[in-house]
């Protein structure tokens, strides 16, 4: 089983959603890859970038060399979710929404005919036989009765896209409330996340198993 681990981890060293990453990293089996979005910023959809990827998606002509090189990024970034079995996406929320960086990434892979087909007026995910968590933390509550969950941007957003490209799941394991509870609601909260990453690396494990 191969793992790929998206991070966006602006606070680094004092960031609070490191600890569900290293929850993670901690359970995870297989071959695991990371990919810091710090290190590798997703480029922003230009005219040129925007062009050239309609040319071969939508027109199927070849690009020529320097076209292939505005969308090599593009290209490496979905070739390492192809790759993947499981995708695991780590960031905290920003300004009710993902991180700009975030969605930049989402951007960059979703394609037509990479990770997403129009057929017959109807849209088809291609990142079939996969599977999504985010890892996600959030200053405020969104869920529950008095959570602000008409203002969400964030979760909503990151379940839509992943269903959009096909994941055959999508599950995320937050804490929200970093910046709202006491020290030990919001303990009791991460040891809750803990032990759900746990359990949802426990239950990839068989797979592991029987794919090694
Ligand atoms: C620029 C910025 C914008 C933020 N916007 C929101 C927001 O809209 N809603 C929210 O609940 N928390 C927001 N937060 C709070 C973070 O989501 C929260 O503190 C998170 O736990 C930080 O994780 P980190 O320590 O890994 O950076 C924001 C934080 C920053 C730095």
């Amino acid at each position: 089983m191969k793992t790929l681990i998206i991070h966006y981890l602006p606070s680094a060293e004092n960031s609070r959603t490191r600890r569900l990453l290293q929850a993670f990293r901690a359970n995870i089996q297989g071959v695991v890859r990371e990919l810091d979005l710090l290190e590798n910023q997703p480029q922003f959809t230009t005219p040129a970038v925007k062009n050239a990827l309609f040319k071969r998606s939508y027109t199927g002509q070849a690009l020529n060399e320097s076209e292939q090189v505005l969308v090599a990024q593009n290209d490496f970034f979905v070739s390492e979710l192809r790759a993947a079995d499981v995708v695991v996406f780590v960031y905290p929320m920003h300004n009710y929404g993902l991180p700009a960086i975030v969605k930049a990434f989402f951007d960059a892979v979703i394609i037509k005919d990479e990770t997403f087909a129009f057929e017959d007026f109807t849209y088809r995910g291609l990142l079939t036989g996969r599977r999504a968590l985010a890892l996600i933390t959030s200053g405020g509550i969104y869920e529950g009765p008095e959570g602000f969950s008409d203002m969400d941007c964030c979760f909503k957003l990151h379940k839509i896209l992943c269903n959009f490209v096909g994941f055959d799941e999508s599950d995320v394991i937050s804490v929200q409330g970093t910046d709202m509870l006491p020290p030990d609601q919001l303990e009791s909260r991460f040891a809750e996340a803990e032990r759900a990453i746990e359990d949802y690396c426990a239950a990839l494990a068989p797979a592991t198993l029987v794919a090694t």
